[in-house]
C-alpha cells in the first residue's frame, strides 16, 4: 500500500469516528453480487464494505494530468447521479481527507497503441478504495470497475470490499461502426464511445467512405464529400474532436478508408480515379458494386498520397485502415488498358494486382508514419509483415495469417448487424483452447472487433444494434478465456445495459418510443407484450424479404425490437427451470401461467392498435399467434399438472403449429419457440387407439 494511502486512511477513519454510520451495526455482512462485465482476470472478495457517503472523494498520488484529472471527475459525476450523495468532483482542498486514492505511476504512451498497459489493481476496504496503475488509462479501467462495483440495498449504497488485479487477455478490442451506408451524427459516436469505455473496448475504427457515402471533409479534395456524402459528412474539426474524445477514455481511433473497390461515392467527385469512365453516382443499393480505383495510373497514387497526408495529421493513431474488402475486378478485366498493365507486370489475377496496388499504398501510408490494417482479402505472403489482418471471412485466415508473421484480429463471429444472440458472439474466442497455434503464433492474435455494419441500421436504432451484445464481445476480449458461462453471462449484461443507458445510452428506451410513434399514442401495454417476445429476423432474411437500400426509411416495426430481447434467455430459463421439475416447479408454473394469460389477453388490444397504424398492419398474424401461442401454453401446463395424457396426435398438431409460427413474418420472429417446443414435447400423449 502506498505510505500517502495508509495516511489518507488513518484521517480518514480519525474524522468520521466510526466509518459505516448509516449502516446499522447488527446488519449482516453484504454478499458480494458480481455484476462486472468485463470479469477481472483476479478477483477476491473481503468482510464488509465501504459505504458511500457525502465525503467520499477522490485524490491523486503520484503522476497526474489532466486526462486523469478528468477521468476522475467524470467517475465521481457517475457516482454521484447514480446514487444522489453529493460526492464532490473535483478533488479536496485538503489532500488528507480521500477515500479513493488514485495512484498512477505516468502518462502512457503519447500515442495510444496496442502495446500501452492498461492493467490496473483496485483495493476496496470499509475504509476507502485504493486504485493503482502504470498508465492513466490503466486507471482509466480501473475507474470503470469502480463504478460496475457500486451497490444498494435498504441501508444505501456501498462498494462491497474486493481485491482486483487486471489485465486484458487481447490488446486490441474493438469497435467498428459503418458510417458510409448510414451516416451516424457526432452525438451517436461520442456516446458509442462512452460506451465502449465503460466494458473496456479500446479501439474504435471508423468506418468512413462507402459506396452509399464519403463522410469526410477533405481540404484538398472537396468533392469528396462535397459530391459524395449529400451533405452527411464530418468535419476536420469534428474528427479532431472525436478522437480527443476517444484518447480521454483510452481509446484508439483508426480510421478505415475502404479502396480500391466500396469507393462509388469517391469517384461521383473525381470520376478519373475509377477504372471505367463515368459519370459515378452516390450508390444507393447495398452489396458488391463494380466501381474500383484505377491501380495503374501514377495520378491514383498520387491522389491517394495527398489525401492520406491530410487524413494522417488529424488520425493521430499508428494504424490507418485500408479496407481491401469485396473488389469483384469487373472493371478491371472489362478495361483493355487495365489488362495490358496486368500482362506486362505478370499479373495473373485481379487478386495479383489487388496485391500490387497494396504494396504501392502501402509505401505511401509508411511516408506518411502509418501502418496499415485490412480485410483478410488482402493477406498476400508477398506484404511485409508489418500489417495487420482483419479476419471477417473466417477463423481460418486468422490462423493462416499468424502461420505466416502477420499480426491479426477476429471479426468473423462478431458481426452485430447480423442480427444473433449475445449468447451466439460470447462463445466465439479468438484464440479457443484448440487453435493449433504455437504460442508463437499465438501471440500475433491480437484480439478482435464487433462489427456494425449499417445497411440496415440508422442512428435512431443503431444504439440497440451495438449494446448491450458488444458488452459481451467486449468481455470474450478482455477477460480470461475460461469465463464462459452463458448464463452469468446474461445475468450480468442485465446489470450493465442498465449502466450503458445511465451513460446515455438509448438501447432500452428507444425501443418504447419507437412503439409509441408507430402506434400513435401512449397506451401501448399490448404492444410491449407482443414485442418482449419477437426479435428481427436475421440480416440476410430482411435483405432478402425487403431489399431495404439507403433511402429505406428504417422506422419500421422491426426496426423498434431489439436482436436479444432479456426476455429470450430468461423464458428459456424459466422453462427449463419448470420442465426440470424442480422444488419450485409451482411457482414457475405460475409464472408461465401468467405469461401465457398476457399473451392471450392482449389480442383486442393488438388488434385495436394495429387498426390505426397502418405500420403495425403488417404485424397483425404477430397478434393472433399471440393467442395461439398462449393457448397451447395454458393446455400444456394443464396437462402436466393434472398429469392427464393428451389426445394421440396432440404434440403433432402442435409441433406443426410452432414450426409455422416460427417463420419469418412482418420481418420479425417469436423468440420463445424452442422453450415452447420443449414444453409442447414434455406432455404425455394417451395411446394412439
Ligand atoms: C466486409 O464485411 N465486407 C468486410
Amino acid at each position: 500500500m502506498h505510505l500517502i494511502f495508509a495516511m489518507i486512511l488513518a484521517s480518514f477513519i480519525a474524522l468520521s469516528g466510526t466509518p459505516n454510520q448509516a449502516t446499522p451495526p447488527q446488519s449482516p455482512a453484504p454478499r458480494f453480487v458480481n455484476t462486472l462485465m468485463p470479469q477481472p482476470a483476479h478477483l477476491s472478495t473481503r468482510e464488509g464494505r465501504l459505504t458511500l457517503t457525502p465525503s467520499f472523494a477522490a485524490i491523486t498520488d503520484g503522476y497526474r494530468d489532466a486526462r486523469l484529472d478528468a477521468a476522475i471527475a467524470r467517475s465521481l459525476d457517475r457516482l454521484k447521479t447514480q446514487t444522489s450523495i453529493s460526492i464532490p468532483t473535483s478533488p479536496p482542498a485538503s489532500s488528507t481527507s480521500g477515500a479513493l486514492v488514485v495512484s498512477v505511476d505516468g502518462p502512457g504512451e503519447t500515442i495510444q497503441s496496442a502495446d500501452e498497459d492498461e492493467s490496473y489493481s483496485l483495493e476496496v476496504t470499509p475504509l476507502g478504495v485504493g486504485l493503482h496503475a502504470a498508465t492513466v488509462v490503466g486507471a482509466m479501467r480501473g475507474l470503470e470497475t469502480l463504478q460496475q462495483l457500486v451497490q444498494s440495498d435498504a441501508t444505501g449504497y456501498f462498494v462491497p470490499a474486493v481485491s482486483i488485479r487486471d489485465t486484458p487477455r487481447f490488446r486490441w478490442r474493438g469497435l467498428m461502426i459503418d458510417c458510409g451506408r448510414h451516416f451516424m451524427p457526432v452525438d451517436v459516436i461520442r456516446r458509442t464511445l462512452d460506451g465502449m469505455a465503460a466494458v473496456k473496448l479500446n479501439v474504435f475504427h471508423w468506418h468512413l467512405s462507402e459506396d452509399q457515402g464519403f463522410r469526410i471533409e477533405s481540404r484538398a479534395f472537396p468533392r469528396l464529400a462535397g459530391l459524395g456524402s449529400d451533405g452527411l459528412f464530418y468535419t476536420q474539426e469534428q474528427a479532431r474532436e472525436i478522437v480527443a474524445y476517444a484518447r480521454d477514455r483510452g481509446i484508439r481511433v483508426v480510421p478505415e478508408f475502404d479502396i480500391p473497390g466500396h469507393t462509388s461515392a469517391w469517384f461521383v467527385g473525381y470520376p478519373d480515379l475509377a477504372s471505367a469512365p463515368g459519370p459515378f453516382h452516390i450508390e444507393r443499393e447495398f452489396g458488391v458494386f463494380d466501381p474500383v480505383m484505377d491501380p495503374t495510373r501514377e495520378s491514383t497514387y498520387k491522389f491517394l498520397d495527398t489525401f492520406i497526408g491530410e487524413m494522417a495529421a488529424i488520425f493521430p493513431d499508428h494504424f490507418m485502415h485500408i479496407g481491401g474488402d469485396e473488389n469483384n475486378g469487373v472493371q478491371w478485366k472489362a478495361n483493355p488498358r487495365i489488362r495490358a498493365f496486368m500482362r506486362e507486370h505478370n499479373l495473373r489475377d485481379t487478386a495479383a494486382l489487388q496485391n500490387h496496388f497494396n504494396r504501392r499504398l502501402l509505401k505511401i501510408l509508411e511516408k506518411h508514419g502509418k501502418h496499415v490494417i485490412g480485410w483478410d482479402e488482402i493477406l498476400n505472403p508477398d506484404l511485409p509483415k508489418d500489417i495487420v489482418v482483419q479476419s471477417w471471412r473466417g477463423f481460418d485466415s486468422l490462423a493462416t495469417g499468424a502461420r505466416n508473421g502477420y499480426s491479426s484480429i477476429l471479426s468473423a463471429g462478431y458481426y452485430l448487424n447480423l442480427m444473433s444472440t449475445a449468447a451466439a458472439h460470447y462463445m466465439v474466442d479468438p484464440l479457443p483452447q484448440a487453435s493449433g497455434l504455437n504460442p508463437e503464433e499465438q501471440a500475433r492474435i491480437l484480439g478482435g472487433e464487433a462489427c456494425m455494419w449499417t445497411e440496415q441500421t440508422a442512428s435512431q436504432d443503431i444504439d440497440s444494434r451495438i449494446w448491450p451484445r458488444a458488452a459481451a464481445i467486449a468481455e470474450r476480449l478482455w477477460s480470461p478465456r475460461d469465463v464462459d458461462n452463458v448464463d452469468d453471462m446474461y445475468r450480468r449484461l442485465t446489470v450493465e445495459s442498465l449502466r450503458l443507458e445511465a451513460l446515455g445510452l438509448t438501447h432500452i428506451s428507444q425501443k418504447a418510443a419507437s412503439l409509441r410513434q408507430l402506434a400513435r399514442t401512449q397506451q401501448i401495454g399490448p404492444l410491449h407484450i407482443l414485442a418482449s417476445i419477437l426479435a428481427p429476423v436475421t440480416f440476410n432474411e430482411r435483405a432478402h424479404i425487403q431489399h431495404p437500400n439507403q433511402l429505406t426509411p428504417l422506422n419500421q416495426f422491426v426496426d423498434a425490437l431489439p436482436p436479444d430481447p432479456p426476455s429470450r434467455h430468461n423464458f428459456e430459463l424459466l422453462m427449463s427451470a419448470y420442465l426440470q421439475d424442480s422444488a419450485t416447479r409451482l411457482q414457475q408454473e405460475a409464472e408461465l401461467t401468467t405469461n401465457f394469460k398476457a399473451w392471450i389477453a392482449a389480442e383486442p388490444g393488438l388488434l385495436h392498435l394495429m387498426a390505426g397504424s397502418p405500420l403495425l398492419a403488417q404485424a397483425e398474424p404477430r397478434a393472433q399467434q399471440l393467442t395461439v401461442l398462449g393457448t397451447m401454453g395454458l393446455e400444456a401446463v394443464s396437462y402436466l399438472s393434472s398429469g392427464l395424457p393428451a389426445a394421440a396426435g396432440w404434440r403433432a398438431e402442435k409441433l406443426a403449429v410452432l414450426d409455422e409460427t416460427e417463420k419469418p413474418q412482418a420481418l420479425v420472429r417469436f423468440t420463445v419457440i424452442k422453450p415452447l417446443r420443449d414444453l409442447v414435447n414434455a406432455v404425455p400423449e394417451a395411446p394412439n387407439k
